[in-house]
């Protein structure tokens, strides 16, 4: 039997109904911050993601989905959202509509990750992404936004951190920095790291590497090279959300996987796994990396599954829709009228099952009772001949007599 590629899921049934849940609880929220969806292509121009998610990632280097197409143009899945919600941006006219624009997607993202928990090839994102404001009074709106999803959800253990990484002015001075604090004992670090010294030495704080982990202690933070105009947003951000009475950490050694980001960058952390739920922060570079306008943007992502794993745990009484009735009928006479019945309930929103099985009245019952609906009712020659049918409450086993019609059958539903 061929069997599913590593890091990818089945979502079944008995969970799609909690994502749909989830999916139109998230909905709510980004409709009241007046969020619109946008969807984009599964795939784009792989030169994309190298110029918008930064060369010397690991998420270009090492875990891209990529392919010669049949024309021989290099394209690759998205391995997250900004950046072709960037392009869509620009390719679409929206940088000359009235400021900011606002947008949200639900998207499937691809990475060819190592697999473990909470890490998957093929997983999904619902993001963010604030284009058209540098105020800090944008990053405040998006982290309160995310927060609010958590709320939302009822979803308790997690924890905000927060951090400034600068601008490209300070972050320069830092960089050297970091160089100097990386120089000893670069021969010592893995060969991504080695290539990053020059190119990027931050991304040498996100490798994953455990000897590099361990070199990198005691390295210099970015927020203590803050200019002027950096420190003076993130004190900003910092007061408006302790005004609005969010609890945060500031962690120092946040720098996302990710190269577009500037100043502010925020995670929201599963404190039972340890596992970044949400991430997201400014990204004032991409639009103009793109061709556009220098254009300022705040955005952020948080992974369904990961999501999904705290959801069920906080909301496990939470249960899929079941069928209002459950029509039993024997003889084709029977039969029509079922389908009749069930035709016009349907039409009317309601949730009807009925024999579509040709079953006998013993196996029709069975089956009945499998699906848990909340009514049923049976449909034979006497009940046609009466005009009248009984109908059963399956909860209380309660029976009542009814005219076989559909007003008296709505009435009873
Ligand atoms: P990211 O931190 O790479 O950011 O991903 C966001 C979230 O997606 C993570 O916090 C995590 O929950 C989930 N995620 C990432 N990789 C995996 C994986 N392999 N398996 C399961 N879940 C995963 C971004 O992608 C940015 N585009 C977010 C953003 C939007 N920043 C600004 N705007």
């Amino acid at each position: 039997m061929i069997q599913r590629p590593k890091g990818t899921k089945d979502l079944l049934p008995q969970d799609t109904y909690k994502w749909q849940i989830v999916e139109s609880k998230l909905k709510e929220v980004l409709d009241s911050y007046n969020f619109k969806e946008i969807r984009v292509p599964v795939f784009e121009h792989t030169e994309l993601f190298q110029r918008g998610v930064g060369e010397t990632t690991d998420v270009v280097q090492k875990e891209m989905y990529t392919f010669n197409d049949k024309g021989g143009r290099s394209i690759t899945l998205r391995p997250e959202g900004t950046a072709g919600v960037v392009r869509a941006y620009l390719e679409n006219g929206m940088a000359s509509m009235p400021s900011p624009i606002k947008l949200w997607y639900n998207m499937g993202m691809y990475r060819y990750e190592n697999v473990q928990k909470g890490r998957l090839r093929e997983f999904h994102q619902i993001g963010a992404e604030l284009i058209g404001s540098s105020s800090f009074l944008a990053d405040v709106d998006v982290i309160l936004m995310a927060n609010d999803f958590f709320k939302k959800l009822n979803i308790p253990n997690i924890k905000l951190t927060i951090n400034s990484i600068g601008c490209p002015k300070c972050r320069a001075v830092y960089q050297d920095k970091l160089r100097e604090f990386f120089k000893d004992n670069l021969e010592n670090y893995c060969d991504t790291c080695k290539t990053r010294y020059v190119k990027n030495p931050m991304r040498m704080l996100d490798c994953k590497e455990e000897k590099c982990k361990k070199m990198n202690v005691g390295a210099p933070k970015m927020i203590d090279f803050l200019c002027e105009e950096c420190q003076e947003h993130f004190e900003n951000v910092k007061k408006y959300i302790n005004k609005a009475g969010i609890k945060y950490e500031i962690d120092p050694n946040i720098v996302r996987g990710l190269d577009y980001y500037t100043k502010t960058v925020f995670e929201f952390i599963d404190e039972k796994t340890g596992l970044t739920v949400l991430g997201g922060g400014r990204y004032d570079g991409l639009v103009e990396e793109f061709g556009g306008q220098p254009t300022p943007a705040v955005g952020f992502a948080t992974g369904v599954e990961r999501l999904m794993e705290m959801y069920d745990e906080y909301n496990s009484e939470v249960e899929d829709k079941v069928p209002d009735l459950y029509i039993l009928s024997m003889g084709e006479n029977a039969n029509i009228e079922a389908m009749d019945i069930a035709y016009k309930l349907r039409i009317d929103g309601f949730i009807v099952e009925k024999d579509i099985m040709d079953r006998s009245f013993k196996s029709q019952m069975k089956y009945a009772n499998t699906t848990k609906s909340k009514k049923l009712i049976v449909i034979g020659d006497e009940e046609l001949s009466k005009k009248t049918i009984k109908i059963k409450d399956m909860a209380t086993g309660e029976e009542k007599e009814i005219g076989l019609n559909i007003d008296e059958i709505k009435s009873n539903l």
